[in-house]
């Protein structure tokens, strides 16, 4: 077996070692080289002594990312560490010198991504590959110890709704035929569960062709989940249960008082997302803006009005900041109201913006608030076309100045989406995929239904600090329902096989898919998934190595 220069120890002293690795840096003195030596494990001093190591000229010969083989003693270096004292260095091939740092952060994205086979030397990228293992390995033991089958699902197949384009495979056999790569097992996972698997997973790589962003890849790995007879607080206790051991195994991290639920639009309306970044707790405060909607603001829409109180706000020196802020948003209406003291029951306050909000508001605002000293409001009237990503930066924006921000993960389940929504062209869109359970409803009211934007969906997404970790939802097993929803959204034909299916006592049956790139993402504290991936594409989907696509 082959020893690795980390697994060596004080207690290995004088012990002869062979090892294996890189030269990552050498030093030459009049009759000694020192070698900073690397291998998998981490990195050791190797110290040749002319007198005593073979082979001198060859040694004198090496350079950086050289690669060689070692033959030693373990000698004490200090106190605390120990060196190699070699007397046998074999080249095994000699480096010419590399277009990248490989001790330094900082080398260009592009020449990262063109020679990612020496990107991958550096250690922090060694260190995400093999969290990525361990963690892959952990998993399929949590799966296998709770009778979970792995099962593997197609590539070739055809293309089916998920919200994305599907890559094309040309067929050989047959002329204008074409194969599509899965955007997820979905289909498969579901008629797995028809054939009476009722507990299936499967790591699995999933292909869309979408634009990319820091959090998407064309290509992506997703621990795909699906359970026959088991309701959603089965899964959600599994998954919970899963990601509180990974965050502790591999993070030494432990999530506390989390994993709460929060129906889509109570986030939307506290948080202005779907993906709500708990770290930050600013929120909006939906029954403000509700009260300043029917008091003043009447000819506004509610959803344009957003308010957000803070207290405990010792400090607005840095107020400037804000109006700075709102200008370069373009946001036109706002103000801010900063509440400092309280003299013969009255409050001090100061009030800047441009929003005018006279004596009159201000005591109905008040007496509506129950109001403490230090508090901070802040009153936005947003423009109709106004790009609602906004309200996530304004948030952000009042956790960064009054320093609100709390380190740490926090898990939240996003429940009961819309069922639908309506594209740019006016087309009618599933919101998770066509095979997600209406909530609370029968055929019969599905059928009479005309307002689509009202009906709710039996659909979950788990988020942690703004990113949307997992997806899931409970599936439609009844012929007729399934039927009905391929018609409100147009798509029959292509899912006949599946629709039929469904007439052979298909199981009522739920699941989920987590993004396992996001998931190291975030334990390795990288910001980008393309870090975590041994071989990603650039955000414009190129394989600079392989110059692909061509
Ligand atoms: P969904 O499309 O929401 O659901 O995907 C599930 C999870 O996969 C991850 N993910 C991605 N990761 C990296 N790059 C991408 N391009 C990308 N797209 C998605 C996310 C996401 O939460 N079949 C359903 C799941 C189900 O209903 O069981 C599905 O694929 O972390």
């Amino acid at each position: 077996m082959n020893i690795y220069c980390n697994d060596l120890k004080i207690k290995d002293i004088d012990k002869e070692v062979n090892l294996f690795g890189w030269v990552n840096n050498i030093k030459l003195l009049k009759n000694i080289i020192f070698i900073d030596f690397r291998d998998i494990s981490g990195y050791i001093q190797i110290l040749c002594k002319k007198n005593i190591v073979h082979l001198w000229n060859d040694i004198l010969l090496l350079n950086n990312e050289s690669c060689i083989e070692v033959f030693g003693i373990v000698k004490k270096k200090d106190k605390l560490n120990i060196e190699i004292l070699a007397y046998y260095i074999n080249v095994l091939n000699y480096s010419i010198s590399l277009p990248l740092d490989i001790n330094n952060i900082n080398n260009s994205e592009n020449i990262r991504l063109k020679y990612r086979y020496l990107d991958l030397r550096r250690r922090d990228m060694l260190n995400v590959v093999k969290l990525k293992s361990n963690i892959k390995f952990f998993i399929n033991n949590f799966f296998f110890k709770r009778n979970f089958i792995e099962i593997e699902t197609p590539f070739l197949s055809k293309s089916f709704y998920e919200g994305a384009n599907s890559y094309k495979i040309i067929s050989r056999i047959y002329k204008n035929k074409f194969y599509s790569l899965p955007q997820s097992p979905q289909i498969f996972k579901q008629l797995l569960m028809i054939s009476g698997i009722n507990k299936y997973y499967q790591i699995v790589k999933c292909f869309r062709d979408e634009d990319l962003r820091s959090d998407r890849q064309p290509e992506f790995t997703q621990l795909d989940i699906e359970m026959s007879f088991v309701d959603f607080d089965v899964l959600f206790n599994l998954i919970n249960n899963l990601i509180f051991k990974i965050f502790l195994r591999f993070k030494n991290y432990k999530i506390i008082n989390c994993f709460n639920k929060l129906n889509y639009i109570d986030s939307i309306n506290n948080f202005g997302t779907d993906k709500p970044d708990l770290r930050n707790s600013v929120k909006y405060n939906f029954d403000f803006s509700l009260f300043l909607f029917k008091y003043f603001f009447k000819e506004k829409k509610i959803d344009n009005i957003k308010t957000i109180i803070i207290n405990n706000i010792f400090n607005i020196s840095n107020i400037n900041l804000i109006f700075n802020f709102f200008n370069k948003k373009k946001i036109k209406n706002y103000c801010c109201i900063y509440i400092y003291n309280k003299k013969n029951n009255i409050f001090k306050y100061k009030i800047f913006g441009n929003l005018n909000i006279n004596d009159y508001y201000i005591d109905k605002i008040f007496s509506y608030l129950n109001l403490s000293i230090n508090t901070f409001i802040s009153i936005i009237l947003l423009d109709d076309n106004i790009d609602k990503k906004i309200l996530v930066n304004i948030r952000d924006y009042y956790c960064k100045i009054f320093n609100l921000f709390k380190n740490g993960f926090y898990p939240i389940w996003i429940i009961n989406f819309p069922m639908f929504f309506y594209n740019k062209n006016n087309d009618i869109s599933a919101y998770h995929h066509p095979f997600t359970m209406p909530l609370n409803i029968n055929l019969n009211k599905l059928k009479s239904i005309n307002n689509y934007n009202l009906l709710l969906a039996n659909s979950y997404d788990l988020v942690i600090n703004g990113y949307e970790l997992c997806s899931g939802s409970q599936r439609i097993h009844k012929y007729y329902i399934q039927k009905e929803i391929f018609k409100i959204l147009n798509i029959g034909n292509k899912y006949n096989f599946f629709l039929n299916s469904l007439k052979y006592g298909a199981p009522p049956h739920l699941g989920i898919a987590l993004g396992l790139d996001r998931l190291i993402m975030l334990i390795s504290g990288f910001k980008s998934i393309k870090d975590v991936i041994a071989f990603p594409k650039t955000t414009s989907g190129l394989c600079l190595l392989t110059n692909s696509p061509d």
